[in-house]
């Protein structure tokens, strides 16, 4: 257990934006762990939320790596000094302790992983996000409902014919589904920029397409002899939704994105189901955030991420799942405000931005 009371942290400003501030350090409830942080992630969802859907004095950040210091009553798979990647949902106004931007984080047991040895704390908090987008998307019974062995000991070894679309490749969110794809037997198919072509086949991509090119759906319909039943839009603007529409086969099917979808896209294809995901569901908790974001509790997904984080678990320790490549920058909590304005303005492109807040 830690002798301090209080920690520095990154918490929602009444005004807006972050504030670095001074608060006290959560105490882990049943089925957490208290966290010193060591590395943090950042991604657009951290812009997003803040500018969206701020909550003052709320903890903000989802992704973080640790060694946990605190168990609350339950936890069994995790004791203190494991280390641990975690994903949580900060800004959140229904619990304010949650948060990674801080020197201590509270982690959910179900929603955690232990670091594998080969993985330094920079790698491992730039899992859990994408394990938990991808895995609802793609797997969950409300998203493409694909299936994984989650129970099984080996991983499927036969490959499926089934082409699966990914648009937003080289998204970090979309270098996550291309491997989990991979492994589960499906065959992978991105659309990204051509610098990113090799970058999408390490993770697995069997084929790249330009998204900005006039043809891009047509180009993918046509190598995938019009067969595509489901697509994942890690990226959901119109255009973009527009492309996997065309993309889809004639027999029509389902398109999950990670945004409120395009109603007038959506109604022209009536064969093709459109959904799109909140990832914050996965905690089981109603999502509290205003507007067409907010969602009910889904207890399912909680028992979902709970099994999925232990198959990914097992997956990293194996090596069938690495991490995006990073962007590491330097200067601790203080300096997140500024890199999540890089974020806000796609400076960021094919990496996934790292802050460490322990020196390694
Ligand atoms: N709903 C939720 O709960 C939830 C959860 C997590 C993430 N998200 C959202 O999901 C999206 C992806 O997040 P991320 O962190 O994975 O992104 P990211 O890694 O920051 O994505 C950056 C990449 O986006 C690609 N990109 C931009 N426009 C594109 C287009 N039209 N087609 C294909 N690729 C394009 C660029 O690829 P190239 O460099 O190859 O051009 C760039 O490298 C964000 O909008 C995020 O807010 C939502």
């Amino acid at each position: 257990m830690v002798s301090a009371t209080v920690m520095k942290a990154l918490v929602g400003a009444e005004s807006g934006g972050y504030l670095l501030d001074d608060i006290e350090i959560p105490v882990p409830g049943p089925g957490m762990m208290l966290c010193q942080v060591h590395a943090v992630a950042l991604s657009p969802y951290d812009a997003k939320i803040v500018d969206y859907s701020n909550t003052p004095g709320a903890v903000g950040g989802c992704d973080f790596a640790g060694i946990v210091v605190g168990v609350g009553e339950g936890v069994t798979r995790f004791r203190e000094g494991d280390r641990v990647l975690a994903v949580t949902f900060g800004l959140n106004s229904s619990d304010k302790t949650a948060g990674a931007f801080a020197e201590y984080a509270l982690a959910i047991e179900d929603l955690s992983c232990h670091i594998p040895e080969n993985f330094t704390f920079e790698q491992g908090c730039s899992m859990g996000l994408g394990i938990a987008t991808a895995g609802l998307a793609l797997f969950q019974t409300s998203g493409l409902h694909l299936e994984i062995p989650l129970s099984k000991s080996a991983y499927a070894d036969e490959e499926k014919p089934s082409f699966v679309l990914v648009s937003g490749g080289s998204t970090g969110t979309g270098t996550m589904a291309t491997q989990l794809l991979k492994i589960a037997g499906y065959t992978p198919i991105v659309t990204c920029s051509p610098a990113n072509n090799s970058l999408c086949e390490s993770y697995g991509a069997a084929a790249c397409f330009d998204y900005r090119s006039s043809t891009c759906g047509a180009d993918i319909r046509e190598y995938t002899d019009n067969s595509i039943v489901s697509v994942f839009d890690c990226v959901t603007d119109a255009p973009t939704m527009r492309m996997c529409y065309e993309a889809i086969g004639s027999s029509g099917g389902t398109y999950i994105a990670l945004e409120a979808v395009t109603q007038v896209v959506k109604y022209t294809r009536r064969d093709v189901r459109a959904d799109w995901l909140m990832t914050p569901t996965i905690t089981g908790t109603a999502v509290t955030i205003p507007g067409l974001y907010g969602r009910p509790s889904t207890p399912e997904h909680r028992l979902f991420g709970a099994q999925f984080f232990l198959l990914a678990e097992r997956l990293m320790k194996e090596g069938g799942l690495k991490n995006h490549p990073l962007d590491i920058r330097e200067g601790g909590l203080a300096k997140i405000p500024a890199y999540v304005n890089d974020l806000r303005v796609g400076n960021v492109r094919g990496k996934r931005m790292i802050v460490p807040l322990i020196a390694a």
